[in-house]
């Protein structure tokens, strides 16, 4: 390696994004110019590396204080001491419980970047009374396959989606006064060898689908903070690669906020000194409670001061990486004043939990409108499933919430039938790592409530951990799912039940799709209810009782199988243990089961509502040479209010290199009156129009015919319209 050469683009990128900061102001600049030339080798370097388990180094003599962070991407976790003693033994009595949002997918679910924007309040507001100055989230890897175990997590398998979602939530947070921190960049799209993995990709892939979320973050939601990733991407450790870290985010996106590393990600002093890390977290849990520890790792004295002593890493590289956590600490007055007090677990705070639960809970099918059930006239109800009356908030490893309370669908059901319906419950099939339970006699209970009951409603789906130490469950960090197929015997419990009463319906839970095609045909009303927060179980029951009129999309493709899923039929999963090659490219999701006309068991964007919607009058005027404006009209044609998601995707009819079918470029969520309509306004950049053609390394927008489609979702089109840019 050619330091010189290395030292030169790095100073390059520095001298770049210093002038071009945007936030920057010369008066913050001139205060970090002046403690910096205040601060010693060690002190600096100090900065750059963990101070505890969730704390990075500050300067005591200097008034500079440690950078605290918190996870995680749906609630503010419970508070973990240096050593994370606190993650085995919670403390009793100490207040760390927090609002329990519901997780990724239900908020993308929500088509709705306002809501995206009141969850990012309720976590700046709720890290503020908790003292953190960084809430590490939003989490947008994209959903690639369906057996990632952290799916739940993320958001969506279409960067634009993921995209107009995060950058509200980052500015809900950000207006708090706290920092927001994107992850995981980038690629880290699968948990199996995830600290190890290196992925392959093709440089269309990486822009057109793994990095716009990230880029959106930075360039339009200004996010303060990034975090690295685990994995390899072309070789080189996501969370110190010269290509990401150096070349796109900090140079061509110009971003001047600080990198920090997935907890344990740093691997290489070198390359995290000089390929864009600022700031080394985690260290091993196991490695005890000695408080050197931090300073024995790849970011701190012992590996840095020889290399800068000797002239290999100029001091200058260090002082730019102090002088982005610096500008953090400025930008969100974690030096020089104080952030808003914060709040915790308000009722406000609790009504944005119920919201998001209510507008991205997803009505999958309703045959014979089965859905709403009329609670005058049911008497009443087998509620059935061991997922109706189980806490998910302590799941899922790092993103778990210490929940004030959770509603479950049990709870919420009673709430709403008082004592007007009578409800019984049977779990009818048990969540446990090795089986115990005689699954004969479970399903034999829940047919037997079943044919008793005027209505049957069966809770089933992925579950995610509940409790700390966990090592299990099918929706978490550190592993993926082993298939598609629902666990522990559903299937056969579902089919029962439904032959035993048709009015039956089925509730599935997680982080997304399940292979249901044992059952899905005879089942009238599917819902997806995901792990929707601590008042997922009242959003539900105002659901299932047509109190809420549903109106969540989903945000990803739910494949009818596993092997027509594009990661498992086109591309490697989860690799040879060492590479994993990304050969699905750009056809991630629907961009792959439109273009190569496979049929899943629901598309992206799909989403029924007790109403219906009318799109009409759909016109087009070219405003500029790459710009054209689109309107239509959106009338809800039924009896009760309800709201839609017209989404809007490009095909282009003809590119010199081969592109998706369609891709989204636009989304609005309407909410109308029954009998209401409303006019739209879409305006359509180059963004709309453009790929990323890799021959030249830059974005094309090719001359030609391109085709509207808008629709309710990416299967069901409702209005077309071809027209030439
Ligand atoms: C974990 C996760 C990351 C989390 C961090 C701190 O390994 O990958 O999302 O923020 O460590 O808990």
């Amino acid at each position: 390696m050619n330091f010189f050469k290395i030292s030169w683009a790095i100073l390059l990128c520095i001298a770049i994004s210093t002038s071009s900061f945007a936030q920057i102001n010369t008066s913050t600049e001139k205060k970090i110019d002046s403690l910096i030339s205040l601060m010693t080798l060690q002190e600096k370097i100090g900065m750059i590396h963990a101070s505890g388990a969730f704390t990075s180094g500050g300067v005591k003599r200097l008034g500079i204080p440690e950078l605290v962070m918190s996870d995680g991407p749906s609630g503010v976790r419970r508070e973990i001491g240096n050593f994370w003693e606190y993650y085995r033994k919670p403390r009793p009595g100490y207040l760390d419980s927090s609002t329990y949002l519901p997780v990724g997918m239900c908020l993308a679910a929500t088509w709705n970047p306002i809501l995206g924007y009141a969850y990012g309040k309720v976590l700046g507001s709720e890290a503020n009374f908790r003292g953190k100055d960084v809430i590490l989230g939003p989490s947008v890897n994209i959903i690639r396959t369906p057996l990632n175990g952290r799916n739940f997590e993320y958001q969506s398998e279409d960067p634009y989606l993921s995209g107009k979602i995060s950058v509200e939530y980052i500015k809900g947070v950000q207006d708090q006064g706290v920092s927001a921190s994107v992850k995981h960049f980038a690629a880290n799209n699968q948990e199996v060898d995830r600290r190890t993995i290196n992925v392959e990709m093709s440089e269309r892939a990486l822009r057109e689908i793994y990095l716009p979320a990230f880029k959106a973050a930075v360039v339009e939601g200004n996010v303060n903070t990034v975090m690295g990733a685990y994995n390899k991407l072309r070789g080189q450790h996501a969370s110190h690669n010269e290509y990401l870290n150096n070349k796109i985010l900090k140079g061509e996106w110009g971003f001047k906020g600080l990198v920090m590393s997935d907890w344990e990600a740093a691997n290489n002093t070198l390359e995290a000194l000089l390929y864009g890390l600022d700031i080394e977290m985690g260290v091993e849990i196991d490695l005890g409670t000695d408080p050197t520890k931090y300073n024995k790792y790849v970011l701190a004295d012992t590996s840095v001061v020889p290399l800068v002593k000797s002239g290999k890493v100029p001091e200058s590289v260090i002082d730019d990486k102090v002088r982005r956590i610096l500008r953090v600490m400025y930008k969100t007055r974690v030096i020089e004043g104080n952030r808003p007090q914060g709040a915790y677990n308000t009722l406000e705070h609790q009504q944005i939990a119920l919201k998001v639960a209510e507008e991205g809970i997803v009505l999958l099918k309703n045959t014979n409108n089965i859905l709403p059930l009329n609670k005058s006239k049911i008497k009443s109800i087998a509620v059935i499933g061991a997922n109706a009356d189980r806490k998910n908030a302590l799941g899922g490893g790092s993103s778990q919430v210490k929940a004030f309370y959770e509603i479950t669908p049990l709870q919420g059901i009673k709430t709403i039938a008082k004592d007007k319906i009578a409800i019984n419950f049977t779990e009818g099939y048990r969540i446990e790592r090795t089986p115990t339970a005689n699954t004969d006699s479970l399903i034999k209970e829940a047919v037997k409530l079943a044919s008793s009951a005027d209505v049957a409603i069966v809770f089933g789906g992925w579950t995610n951990k509940n409790t700390d130490t966990d090592r299990l469950f099918l929706d978490a960090e550190t592993n993926d799912k082993p298939n598609m197929d629902m666990p522990f015997g559903q299937d056969k419990l579902i089919a029962a039940v439904l032959k035993a009463n048709p009015k039956t319906i089925i509730v599935l839970l997680g982080g997304g799709a399940i292979d249901i095609t044992q059952w899905e045909e005879k089942a009238s009303g599917i819902i997806e209810s995901w792990y929707s927060g601590m008042e997922g179980g009242n959003a539900l029951a105002k659901i299932i009782f047509g109190e809420v009129n549903p109106s969540g999309k989903l945000p990803v493709t739910f494949p009818r199988k596993l092997e027509d899923s594009p990661a498992h039929k086109l591309g490697e999963y989860p690799g040879n243990g060492n590479t994993v090659h990304y050969k699905d490219d750009i056809y991630v999701g629907y961009r792959y089961f439109d273009t190569y006309k496979v049929k899943p068991q629901f598309a992206f964007g799909h989403g029924l509502s007790y109403t219906t919607f009318r799109y009409n009058n759909i016109k087009t005027r070219k405003i500029a040479p790459d710009k054209v404006e689109v309107t239509m009209s959106i009338t809800n044609t039924g009896k009760i209010a309800g709201a839609e998601v017209v989404q809007l995707y490009i095909k282009d009819e003809k590119s010199s290199l081969p592109r998706p079918y369609k891709e989204l470029k636009s989304f609005q969520k309407v909410f109308l009156k029954d009998g209401e309509s409303k006019h739209l306004t879409f305006l359509l950049n180059s963004d709309a129009f453009s790929y990323y053609d890799d021959r030249n390394g830059k974005w094309v927008v090719e001359p030609g015919i391109f085709e509207l489609l808008i629709g309710s979702a990416s299967d069901d089109i409702r209005l077309k319209h071809k027209f030439s840019l």
